[in-house]
């Protein structure tokens, strides 16, 4: 086991987690509802301001507690962000929101 807490805290600010839970029942997941397009529209906007995977990165995970069919649940961590009925559309002003529109606020909290 390697503890590598020192070296992801000097580069890492926020990571982005988008639910792609898609699961085959009767209630509502993220995946059936643009998880994909949701984590790509992230990665392209935090790719747009240089600050994908320098200063923040966005991986896929398991359901949130948020489901929707609307939409995709996505936190931002260590801020403890979360957002529920996120649509790839929804990407910019949400991350803008969080980073500012250049992410220029990347490391402010
Ligand atoms: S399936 Fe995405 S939050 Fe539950």
């Amino acid at each position: 086991m390697k503890n590598r807490t020192e070296e992801h805290r000097e580069r890492l600010e926020a990571h982005v987690f988008v639910c792609a839970t898609d699961r085959d029942s009767e209630h509502a997941s993220c995946g059936g509802a643009g998880a994909d397009e949701t984590v790509a529209a992230a990665k392209a906007w935090l790719r747009d301001r240089d600050a994908f995977w320098t200063s923040v990165s966005v991986s896929t995970t398991s359901c949130l507690g948020l489901c929707s069919e609307s939409g995709t649940a996505i936190s931002i961590q260590p801020r403890n962000a979360w957002y529920s009925d996120v649509t790839p559309a929804d990407v910019p002003e949400l991350l803008a929101s969080e980073f500012g529109p250049d992410a220029e606020h990347v490391g402010d909290r």
